[in-house]
């Protein structure tokens, strides 16, 4: 084992959520719809048609839950702007009491010296937009959008030196125009890659925005990052491997660094037809709007083989239960599939646990892009028992661990790796799973069924993380 080098003494330790995933207050002072909070009211869209209406009750209760956050010492609490909190219709008229509740929350973290990591989207579009333009199928979103997150950097940018982009483009892209599992449930291809498009040229406005501004701190997108290892060295399945690649990583992290596509994917999708429509200004837009540093979301690595013209596409079942082994194989006819990889354990939602891909994720951003990395998401999400007021989270102490390790591999490695926010803080609702499904270091005791009192528990995971926190790693 090579000697390990140890974390800098300015590494963000942090934890991370999202306002429709915790805020609740859904309809109060003043917030407008979000496309979430339209979504969620079509019965069977959502594990027992959970919602966020009240989630866990954040809104109301963010002090009690920054004072856990000052108890368990964190560095940073990264958390993402409703929208529709601060422009109830997406633009126009600012909402001042929206604007009140994140100056207090960001000042309720600095008087505890946490630093809030802002994430200017992160799903929950203003429903008004939808309904005037299609949302992110329309050009006039990048303006829309850039106006918004100015309105974010004048207000807080004296405090807020980390923000944010779009959280997860990949995922709500592909959720949402794809799969047809986000709002606005639309399954077609050519839709999909027009709206993603779009969604880069937003991106970079924004960033460009904040240059010009001349705001001071640093932004970048966050990316879900799903590494994946070819299932054997049949050259088929490497085949299929590089084209796993560039469909799920290259063809986002490239345009947000270079400011163009990958060249195989792009002809691939020209030959099917689908290719989205490149303006001759769009790539000098996506040059000046290149990121000061790589949000990084891990959960999981895949394990890929070739997939014949008529083999599976990604209409496959998801488990959305949390019953092991329902997951249905999924994949691009003519590209790649997943598979299973025998080396790996898996959660109960099927999610492999793999603290090796971290590294490699990291690895692969650092070489490939020559950009710092922020780990905005990382975590186990499980079931967790309520016992005799205590919750004993082993699973997710072992999980966070070795993640934390194979963090310190990489930087040993020569990757610069500016904070760690585990996913999440508080137990928070999971967009399609319900409440069930646990990733926080505080418990809140309420089900699908029931919000009882949304009363706060320190999981055992709380005090591991404070130790962690205090030896700055060392006790790792
Ligand atoms: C990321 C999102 O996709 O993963 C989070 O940014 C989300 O908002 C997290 O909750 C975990 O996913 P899930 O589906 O288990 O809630």
């Amino acid at each position: 084992h090579q000697k390990l080098v140890p974390f800098s003494k300015n590494f963000l330790w942090g934890s991370a959520s999202a306002a429709y995933q915790v805020e609740g207050a859904w309809n109060e002072d003043g917030k407008g719809l979000s496309v979430w909070d339209n979504f969620v009211q079509k019965p069977g869209t959502t594990f027992k048609n959970s919602n966020g209406n009240v989630a866990v009750d954040h809104y109301h209760r963010f002090k009690e839950d920054v004072a856990l956050m000052a108890e368990q010492g964190l560095k940073a609490y990264r958390f993402s702007i409703s929208w529709s909190r601060i422009l109830p219709n997406g633009k126009g008229t600012i909402n001042q009491k929206g604007l009140d509740f994140y100056n207090e929350l960001i000042d309720e973290l600095l008087k505890y010296d946490i630093e809030p990591i802002v994430t200017i989207y992160h799903w929950d579009l203003p429903q008004a937009l939808q309904d005037e333009y299609n949302g992110w199928e329309s050009r006039e979103i990048i303006e829309d959008f850039t106006a918004y997150a100015k309105i974010l950097f004048d207000a807080f940018s004296d405090r807020v030196r980390h923000w944010v982009s779009l959280n997860e483009q990949n995922v709500f892209i592909m959720h949402g125009y794809m799969l047809g599992s986000h709002p606005p449930a639309v399954q077609n291809l050519k839709r999909m890659y027009e709206a993603n498009h779009i969604a880069n040229l937003a991106n970079a406005s924004v960033i460009k925005a904040f240059r010009e501004g001349g705001y001071p701190g640093k932004i970048g997108p966050s990316f879900a990052y799903t590494p994946s290892y070819p299932v054997d060295c049949h050259p088929e399945n490497i085949i299929a491997n590089e084209n796993m690649a560039d469909y799920s990583a290259h063809f986002w992290m490239d345009v947000y660094v270079y400011g163009r596509y990958p060249k195989v994917m792009l002809t691939t999708l020209e030959k099917m037809g689908i290719a989205p429509t490149i303006l001759p200004t769009d790539t000098d837009l996506l040059k000046q709007g290149t990121p000061d540093f790589m949000g990084l979301n891990y959960y999981q690595s895949v394990t890929i083989a070739s997939n014949p013209l008529d083999g599976v596409s990604f209409s496959g079942k998801a488990n959305y239960s949390g019953e092991k082994g329902t997951t249905q194989e999924a994949g691009m006819p003519g590209l790649f599939k997943m598979v299973s990889n025998p080396y790996l354990e898996k959660t109960n939602w099927d999610w492999t646990i793999d603290p090796n891909g971290l590294r490699v994720c990291l690895r692969r951003i650092s070489s490939r892009y020559n950009l710092p990395v922020l780990i905005t998401e990382n975590g186990l999400g499980e079931f967790d028992t309520l016992e005799d007021g205590k919750i004993h989270d082993n699973e997710r102490i072992n999980y966070l661990h070795s993640h934390c390790l194979a963090i310190q591999e990489a930087i040993t490695d020569g990757v610069e790796v500016i904070g760690y926010c585990t996913w999440s803080f508080t137990d928070l609702l999971s967009w399609l799973n319900g409440y069930q499904k646990r990733y926080g270091f505080v418990y809140v005791d309420r089900d699908e069924n029931s919000e009882k009192e949304l009363k706060r528990y320190k999981k055992d995971s709380f005090y591991w993380y404070q130790q962690v926190i205090k030896s700055n790693g060392q006790s790792l």
